[in-house]
């Protein structure tokens, strides 16, 4: 890890390859790919793996789709960025507010971590508090971080909320009461939220005057292109999208109430390139072909025979599937860690059997240091070329 000039990887900690793999790397793993298309990634030996990472979530139409593409062509041809906002802009604000009723008003930024901690940042402005719960991962920056380098003031202001815990739940919002802020929840961690867990987060959270958002994302153009709140019908105050919304260019949507929005002219939230509008033209791109082809539907019956095949997998091998978990869109079964390892040298496909290693499976997993097993997860995608 130290002898590398870029340390720890760039991108997000799960790309690294000691989270893949292990501390103790073998030659032969695959640590940087050099292009992707479809459902398939080249390594930089020019091997060729099966993809059921989709970027972590980034892509849902598979990588390099012709008409995303075709869009972000259109618009690099069109000079990128400039002195004004881009029509694009307001044309994506558009067509996102007909798909997404509740998204009245948005601000378009970069990244996940940033459009959350827009929502957290306008949720203090119209509350006037400062106290945050959360539930799930929202991204690296101060907020919602305990790590070392953020200051104690930061820490002390937020606390979790256990998911789907119903009593728990209530009684956090209750005690923080007057003084909460926000409630920010990632409405599937694993698993599905419960009816009951998503009425008391919206019903607590008007009874103390906080404002509800949802962290989509991981689920906004997945379960469906609304994300959670579409498929369970609860509304948000705020909802944040990422992710897929752009089938991998970098772009992520804060929006929700109109009133709350209302806040970004007493803040500062703010981002030079937030506005190139290649990612803008791809995630247009991608909002008409979810709007149209019904990709979440795809998604979901594709994720479904995958789970099933899992759950086959370890009833058949439970010494060595040792669980199965996630919901259809992104769903995962656990390994014990040798046979992971062994996998990998013998170029194993999924499901167990061996073949050339040329076509091994790119599947993201992890060592779960104490009960030494490996997790794979499966994002569900949809790909024209797979
Ligand atoms: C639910 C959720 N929120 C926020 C983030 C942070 O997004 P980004 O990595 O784009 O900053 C992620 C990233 O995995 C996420 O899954």
């Amino acid at each position: 890890m130290s002898d590398w000039r870029v340390p720890g990887f760039t991108s997000t900690g799960s790309k690294r390859p000691d989270a893949l793999f292990g501390a103790d790397l073998d030659a032969g793993l695959p640590t940087r790919m050099t292009r992707a298309a479809g459902c398939r990634v080249w390594d930089a030996a020019g091997r060729e793996y099966l993809d059921y990472v989709m970027a972590l979530g980034a892509v849902a139409l598979g990588y390099g789709h012709p008409d995303v593409n075709r869009a972000a062509e259109r618009a690099i041809d069109a000079g990128v960025t400039g002195p004004l906002a881009p029509v694009l802009e307001e044309e994506l604000a558009d067509a996102l507010a007909m798909r997404i009723p509740w998204l009245e008003r948005v601000r378009f930024l970069k990244t996940g971590a940033e459009a959350v901690a827009a929502a957290v940042r306008l949720a203090r402005v119209a509350t006037g508090r400062e106290r945050v719960l959360g539930c799930g991962y929202h991204g690296w920056l101060d907020w919602a971080q305990g790590g070392e380098g953020v200051p104690a003031g930061t820490k002390a202001l937020y606390a979790e909320i256990p998911f789907n815990d119903v009593d728990g739940t209530r009684r956090l919002i209750r005690e923080a009461g007057d003084r909460l802020a926000v409630v920010v929840v990632e409405p599937v961690v694993v698993i599905e939220p419960t009816r009951d867990w998503l009425e008391v987060l919206r019903a607590e959270t008007t009874r103390v005057g906080a404002v509800l958002v949802f962290d989509e994302i991981k689920t906004a153009f997945r379960v469906a292109i609304g994300g959670a709140a579409e498929r369970y019908g609860v509304r948000p105050d705020l909802a944040v999208l990422g992710k897929a919304i752009a089938n991998g260019f970098p772009l992520a949507v804060v929006g929700g109430r109109a009133d709350l929005m209302a806040g970004v002219a007493r803040t500062w939230i703010s981002s030079t390139l937030a506005t190139e509008s290649v990612a803008l033209a791809a995630a247009q791109a991608t909002l008409e072909i979810f709007a149209h082809e019904d990709v979440c539907g795809h998604l979901h019956r594709m994720g479904t025979r995958l789970l099933h095949g899992l759950h086959r997998l370890h009833r058949k091998h439970a010494d060595v599937v040792t669980g199965v978990g996630g919901i259809a869109e992104m769903c995962f079964f656990t390994l014990r860690a040798k046979t992971f390892r062994a996998m990998w040298r013998g170029g194993v496909q999924h499901g167990g059997s061996c073949s050339s290693a040329r076509r091994t499976i790119l599947c993201r997993w992890r060592m779960m240091k104490r009960q030494s097993i490996a997790r794979w997860s499966y994002w569900a995608k949809c790909s024209r070329r797979s």
